[in-house]
C-alpha cells in the first residue's frame, strides 16, 4: 500500500507526491533464527536512524579530499576548511538560527548538552526547571550545575505549560534556565517550545530545547519559536557519522572557559598561561570530525530539500494508521503521556505486551519476524519507571540487583520508531508480528542473558557478516554497553 492509498490522504495528496529521501540498506535482507531471510524492517529511527543516501553519497565524494582543517595551506586542506565550514552553516540555516548564534560540532546530543550546562552563565541561586521525562542527556548535566527542578510528567501541553508558569513565578528558587526536550524520546509527544520559550523570556530565563528527536522529523526555526539553545545528534537524523551540534548565542559561550583544553582551542600558550581562541575553536579543541560535520551539514540541507512540511506529513500518516490498528491487538498496552487530544506526537510507538518481557517481545521481533525495535528503559529511567508504575520499593530493589550487576527483570517497554524510510508495509509487517506473538507466543525457546537482561533463541543459526579488514563479528564480542538499557 502506498502512503497516498490510506485512508484520509486525498486532502493532502498533493504534499505526498514527491518522494521521501532514499535511506542506505533500505533493501536489507536479513536473517531469522531459523536461517530464512527477509527484508529488514527497522522500526528503531529514535535510538539512530539509517544513514541518507545522498548523505553517504556526498560523504564518499567528500573524503578523497579529507585533510586536516584551518591550519593547512594543501589545496585539499582549504577544500576540507570550507566543506567544514560550509557544513556549520548548513546546520545553522537548518535550525533557523540567528546571526549571533555559534555552531558548535560535537559527537552528538549529550555532549551538547554537557557542553552547554559547562558554559552557561548561572548565578549561584538559580534553578534550572526541567521535566521528569527528560533523556537522561538532558537530565544529568544539570545536576552538576547545582539544583535542577523536575517537574512531574504533565497530562496534557496545557498542564505542562501551567507547571512551568507557576516555576517560573516562584521568587525563592529564581529559574535561570528551562531545558526541555523538544519531543520525547520515549512516547514521542512533541513539547509546546515556541510557548515555553515566551514564558521563560516573560521570566528572564534562557530555554535550551534537546532537539536530539526533534530535529529529523519537524522544521526547527530557532527564531521564531524563540529557541535560545539547541543540540542535535547527526546519528538519529540519517548522518550516523559521530557529529553533532550544539547551537547557542555566541554571546553565552564566548567567555567559557573550554571543556576540553588542547590543541586548536587556543591562540596563544605560555608556560605559565593559555590564551584561549576565540568561538567556535574555543569550544572545538583538537582535531575536529570533519567527516561527521560534513556528513551532518548534508543532512540537513537533504531534509530542508526534502521539506521537513513533507517529512512530518508522511510520519503524522503513518502514525495515525499505526494508532488505528494498534488498539485491536489484544494485551497490548501502549505507554502515553497525553493519551487525549490532538497534540503532536512523532512516530514513536511504545508499549508492553502483558506476560511477556519486554527482552523477550524485542528479541522475538527480530528473531522470527525480521523486525528491528528498542526494549528497555529508552535512557529515560525517571519516566519510564513513572509509566509503568514502578514504585520506590520496586525502585530500590531494581537498583540493588543493578548494583550486583544483576540484569534480570528490569522494568521497561518495547519501542517501535519510525521516519523518512518508513511505508505502511513496515507497520504491517509490526502488526502480524505482534499479533502472532500474542496470539501463539514466540514460536522459538529463548534463554535470559543474566549480563545484559535481553532475550537469545536458544538455537540461533543467524550468521553475522564478514566486513574487509575487520576481524570476525563473534557473536560473543559484547561491547561494553550491552548491559544498559
Ligand atoms: C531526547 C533525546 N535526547 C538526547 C539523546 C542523546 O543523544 P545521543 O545519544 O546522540 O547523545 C537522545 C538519544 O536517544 C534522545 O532521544
Amino acid at each position: 500500500m502506498l502512503i497516498e492509498d490510506l485512508p484520509g490522504t486525498e486532502r493532502t495528496s498533493r504534499i505526498h507526491a514527491g518522494r521521501m529521501p532514499a535511506l542506505a540498506g533500505a533493501d536489507l535482507e536479513v536473517p531469522l533464527a531459523n536461517g530464512q531471510m527477509r527484508r529488514y524492517v527497522n522500526l528503531d529511527f529514535a535510538a539512530s536512524t539509517p544513514a541518507m543516501e545522498a548523505v553517504v553519497e556526498t560523504v564518499s565524494a567528500f573524503v578523497p579530499w579529507y585533510s586536516s582543517v584551518h591550519r593547512g595551506t594543501g589545496w585539499t586542506s582549504q577544500v576540507s576548511t570550507r566543506a567544514f565550514e560550509a557544513a556549520r552553516r548548513a546546520v545553522h540555516t537548518f535550525v533557523g538560527a540567528r546571526p549571533t548564534d555559534e555552531v558548535i560540532f560535537v559527537r552528538n546530543s549529550t555532549e551538547a548538552l554537557n557542553l552547554l550546562a559547562h558554559c552557561i552563565p548561572l548565578r549561584p541561586d538559580q534553578v534550572v526547571l526541567s521535566t521528569a521525562l527528560e533523556h537522561h542527556a538532558n537530565m544529568l548535566p544539570w545536576r552538576r550545575r547545582g539544583r535542577v527542578v523536575h517537574l512531574d510528567p504533565p497530562e496534557s501541553p496545557e498542564a505542562l505549560l501551567d507547571a512551568v508558569r507557576r516555576a517560573l513565578q516562584d521568587r525563592v528558587w529564581p529559574v535561570g534556565l528551562v531545558a526541555v526536550t523538544g519531543a520525547s524520546n520515549v512516547t514521542g509527544e512533541v513539547f509546546p517550545v515556541r510557548e515555553l520559550a515566551t514564558l521563560a523570556h516573560e521570566h528572564d530565563a534562557l530555554i535550551a530545547v534537546d532537539a536530539a528527536q526533534l530535529a529529523p522529523h519537524r522544521a526547527i526555526d530557532m527564531v521564531a519559536a524563540g529557541i535560545d539553545c539547541l543540540a542535535l545528534s547527526g546519528h538519529k537524523m540519517y548522518a550516523p557519522f559521530g557529529a553533532g551540534a550544539l547551537v547557542a548565542p555566541a554571546a553565552l559561550m564566548a567567555q567559557a572557559e573550554p571543556l576540553l583544553a588542547g590543541g586548536g582551542a587556543v591562540s596563544y600558550v605560555t608556560l605559565d598561561d593559555v590564551q584561549w581562541a576565540a568561538l567556535p575553536d574555543r569550544l572545538e579543541a583538537g582535531s575536529p570530525n570533519v567527516v561527521g560535520a560534513v556528513a551532518l551539514g548534508a543532512a540537513a540541507t537533504a531534509l530542508s530539500r526534502a521539506g521537513m512540511a513533507h517529512v512530518a506529513a508522511h510520519e503524522k500518516r503513518l502514525l495515525g494508521y499505526l494508532d488505528g490498528q494498534f488498539g485491536d491487538i489484544p494485551g497490548l498496552r501502549r505507554l502515553r503521556l497525553w493519551s487525549s487530544g490532538g497534540a503532536d506526537r512523532l512516530g514513536v510507538c511504545t508499549f508492553t505486551v502483558e506476560g511477556m518481557h519486554h527482552a523477550l517481545v524485542a528479541a522475538a521481533l527480530s528473531a522470527e519476524h525480521g523486525i528491528g525495535v528498542r526494549h528497555g528503559c529508552f535512557c529515560a529511567h525517571p519516566y519510564i519507571t513513572w509509566l509503568l508504575g514502578v514504585s520506590p520499593e520496586q525502585s530500590g530493589a531494581i537498583r540493588e540487583r543493578l548494583r550486583r550487576g544483576e540484569h534480570r527483570d528490569i522494568p521497561g517497554a518495547v519501542r517501535a520508531s519510525f521516519g523518512i524510510g518508513t511505508t505502511v508495509e513496515h507497520l504491517d509487517r509490526l502488526l502480524a508480528g505482534l499479533r502472532t506473538l500474542v496470539e501463539r507466543g514466540p514460536h522459538l525457546e529463548y534463554r535470559e542473558d543474566p549480563a545484559t537482561g535481553d532475550y537469545l533463541p536458544a538455537d540461533d543459526s543467524r550468521e553475522l557478516p564478514r566486513f574487509d579488514l575487520l576481524p570476525p563479528l563473534d557473536a560473543d564480542l559484547r561491547g561494553p554497553g550491552c548491559g544498559q538499557f
